[in-house]
């Protein structure tokens, strides 16, 4: 109650641009004349051309690339570092569209919430201090360290039925849990967003998952995720919308819709999203945006948030969540899922201790009120049978908003009486920022209710097994410590040697005296004034940030409007041939390495040591073609920059796979790499590749990859024609070995009329900023 009250809100920012939206509507409908997906009405009406985007009609999905305008985009502190410094090499002075930033993957969990928070602002200064001075730059909103995490807070302000919003993580999509349709993508793609660009996405199919019948008992909608990953696995979303409908939908509240889309992650969904409902428009009233949900209802009336009766999906589930069991997945992937009834037999089968180490419940997946309401009334019940927690219990509330009202409500003193332990409002021991000291290197086994569980990911240690499961299931076991545990039919013992049986756990969707802002200091101005003066701040001894310097062209312009200046990259080196997976972390390896983010050059000394050199035989080895001496990779590449000899790659198969790390693209351009000549190449990396400027082309013939070693000069036949508008153009490359000989080898391109401008400028940004310059 010190605390000031929150700022008025400016609800024209965050309300979808419904009246444009149903025009883009009336037209698609027009051009395809079929019944739509709820997908198809959102993602098309953001189309910035109906007609061309959709031109010839069917079949559009998985087909067709589609030039979108989002409406907003999220930024987290960890990625925003490289969306920003692209976006400062653009020439704007404000985002084209509203952009949040939110500090929340840089803090760390260690003694609790306050002593935590102290301590990473302290250690990460400069990034939260660069990223505040940024905010204040372009006029975005900035959300500091120990406000919450970025998609919990995208719900409770941003998120909205029928917007596209773009977000800087993976896990992005938990904003769909409102109707929206909200994409994980990398630097480049937001800066699109930030400068108006048109942002390219090919049209997604279909997944639609009808939920029939209602949650009750232990079951809640972490499990109703659990079981889909299960069922598609971690391959089954890939290009694909996941579409939920059905009478489920409907009576499930938004927060734990929020819960599903955001584990669609977990199958490489583009996104998952569904129907407008009375639960969400009661969330929209209870977080303050009613004027929003007026809109919605409207645009609801003209048929905008809701599939069309008979829209027909690429692919179709449909679950009964009357018969569906608490699940719990892992360990190691998302996607083994274990009904709890067989859980306890599963561990007597692999021999797995039957002891829980820790239990963490929260993070951005699960960190709603109803989800602590529930973990909260577990607790009481513990708590009057005089029982308190049998293994470590951590909450990770996902915001000030929920952290503030579960103080308000009990509920937190509820979970701290037991022995749980309240973290920052941050990403905290989600994303690895968990000192834990206890049974390091030991086998051991985990429970949390956040949305990944590979190796190490949350304590570092490659052996504990960390099993997914929903806040109620992870809270009950807390109590037994045992992973045999069955809450629902198991009996503990109470403080006086009595038998006690959990009765299943109650929780409001929402609080009944509403929520309550808290500490207001760490609300952002809405939609604030850019300050175009304001200099970003960035020490020039700073070893984790570093402005960045738009990539040179590689041709002058001069030379396009005079034909006979051939446009080719001549006598490139060949620094070397990889053998075998190169994923983006062979490429740019991650570990302590995150921390040069936004230091280009420190995070290029990273470059490819993680890559098998095909002559060699080793990882990590080059040899310098002048001298003939062997190094590290970015030595070498190091070394030929500094000559001024640019150079090229040549890879095997599926080059680039992995995350979209836009840093396995920037770092090889940047140290003078022209083309990467593969096999082929992971879809988004190959992108990412052609943002950068770097040409990616793939061998006619798989055969020939090895006729091209290190130390080869290579120089390309036919680009002229290419970036002189000719598409069809056939680009070949000519191969000098070092006997004098030479060898023309076909490659093929692939390239859009997009992509061949990126190629032409440089880079994606600087043609950017010369369309801002005009
Ligand atoms: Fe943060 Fe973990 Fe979510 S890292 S954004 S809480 S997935």
């Amino acid at each position: 109650s010190s605390y000031p009250p929150p700022p008025p809100r400016d609800f024209k920012s965050i309300t979808p641009p419904y009246p444009h939206l149903l025009r883009q509507l009336e037209q698609v409908r027009k051009v395809l004349n079929r019944p739509l997906s709820l997908a198809e009405k959102i993602v098309y009406s953001h189309l910035v051309n109906v007609e061309e985007g959709l031109a010839g009609g069917d079949p559009i999905r998985g087909e067709k690339h589609l030039k979108l305008r989002p409406d907003r985009v999220a930024l987290q502190d960890a990625s925003a570092q490289m969306a920003i410094l692209q976006f400062s090499t653009c020439g704007r002075e404000a985002t084209a569209v509203p952009v949040s930033i939110h500090c929340d993957h840089l803090i760390s969990a260690y003694e609790g919430a306050e002593a935590d928070l102290k301590r990473s602002v302290m250690s990460n200064k400069e990034v939260f201090d660069f990223l505040e001075s940024a905010a204040k730059k372009y006029g975005i909103e900035f959300w500091g360290p120990g406000s919450g995490i970025i998609h919990q807070i995208v719900l409770e302000n941003y998120s909205a039925p029928g917007l596209l919003m773009l977000g800087c993580d993976s896990h992005t999509p938990n904003a769909g849990g409102l109707g929206a349709i909200a994409i994980g993508v990398g630097g480049a793609d937001a800066v699109d967003a930030m400068t108006a660009t048109p942002w390219e996405l090919k049209a997604p199919k279909l997944i639609g998952v009808e939920l029939k019948g209602e949650l009750s008992g232990w079951c809640s909608a972490k499990d109703v995720i659990l079981e889909v990953v299960g069922r598609l696995s971690v391959r089954g979303g890939t290009g694909s919308i996941i579409e939920y409908y059905g009478e489920g939908v409907e009576r499930m509240g938004a927060t734990g819709l929020a819960t599903i889309a955001n584990m669609g992650a977990e199958m490489g969904a583009t996104t998952s999203t569904f129907p407008y409902s009375d639960n969400m428009r009661r969330y929209l009233h209870a977080t303050n945006r009613g004027p929003v949900a007026d809109e919605a209802d409207k645009a609801q009336a003209a048929g905008f948030l809701s599939p069309d009766k008979g829209c027909e999906y690429d692919q179709h589930v449909s679950i009964d969540l009357s018969t569906l069991e608490p699940k719990l997945n892992g360990p190691f992937t998302p996607d083994l899922s274990t009904s709890l009834s067989k859980f306890g037999g599963l561990v007597k089968e692999k021999g797995w201790k039957d002891e829980l180490s820790a239990a963490l419940i929260g993070s951005c997946t699960n960190s709603s009120y109803e989800d602590m309401a529930r973990a909260a009334s577990i607790a009481r019940q513990a708590k009057a049978k005089g029982l308190s927690v049998k293994s470590s219990f951590m909450v990770t509330p996902g915001s000030e908003l929920i952290n503030a009202t579960i103080e308000r409500d009990g509920l937190k003193a509820d979970l701290e009486a037991v022995g749980g332990q309240v973290l920052a409002n941050a990403c905290g021991p989600c994303i690895g920022q968990w000192e834990r000291e206890e049974k390091k290197g030991e086998e051991n086994a985990i429970l949390t209710s956040f949305n990944r569980n590979f190796k190490a990911r949350n304590d570092g240690n490659r052996l504990t097994m960390n099993f997914l499961a929903s806040p109620d299931i992870v809270t009950a076991m807390a109590f037994s410590g045992k992973l045999s545990f069955d809450p629902r039919h198991d009996e503990l013992l109470d403080s006086e040697g009595k038998p006690f049986k959990f009765d299943p756990p109650t929780g409001d969707k929402l609080p009944q005296s509403g929520f309550t802002a808290g500490n207001t200091t760490y609300l952002p101005r809405p939609t604030p004034e850019p300050v175009p003066s304001t200099p970003l701040a960035i020490s020039p001894t700073s070893t984790r940030l570093e402005l960045l310097a738009p990539f040179e062209p590689h041709f002058p312009p001069e030379a396009f409007a005079d034909s006979s200046k051939k446009l080719e990259f001549d006598d490139l080196r060949c620094l070397l041939r990889i053998r075998g997976k190169c994923t983006t972390d062979e490429i740019s390896a991650a570990g302590k390495w995150l921390k040069y983010k936004g230091h280009l050059s420190n995070l290029a000394e990273n470059t490819f040591i993680g890559a098998t050199n095909d002559q060699t035989g080793r990882v990590n080895s080059a040899i310098d073609f002048e001298s003939g001496e062997e190094g590290t990779i970015p030595e070498v590449a190091k070394k030929y920059k500094a000559r001024g000899q640019p150079w090229m790659i040549v890879t095997d198969h599926n080059y680039g796979e992995g995350s979209a790390r836009e840093h396995a693209s920037l770092q090889p351009r940047f140290l003078n790499c022209k083309v990467i000549l593969a096999r082929s190449f992971a879809r988004i990396h190959r992108t990412n590749l052609t943002k950068q400027g770097v040409l990616p082309l793939t061998f006619a013939n798989d055969a020939d990859y090895s006729l091209i070693d290190a130390g080869d000069v290579v120089s390309t036949r036919g680009l002229d024609d290419l970036l002189r508008g000719n598409l069809n153009a056939d680009v070949d490359v000519v191969v000098k070995k070092a006997d004098g000989s030479e060898k023309v080898i076909k490659t093929v391109h692939g390239l859009s009329k997009d992509q061949v401008e990126w190629i032409r400028e440089g880079s994606a940004l600087n043609l950017i900023k010369r369309k801002a310059a005009e």
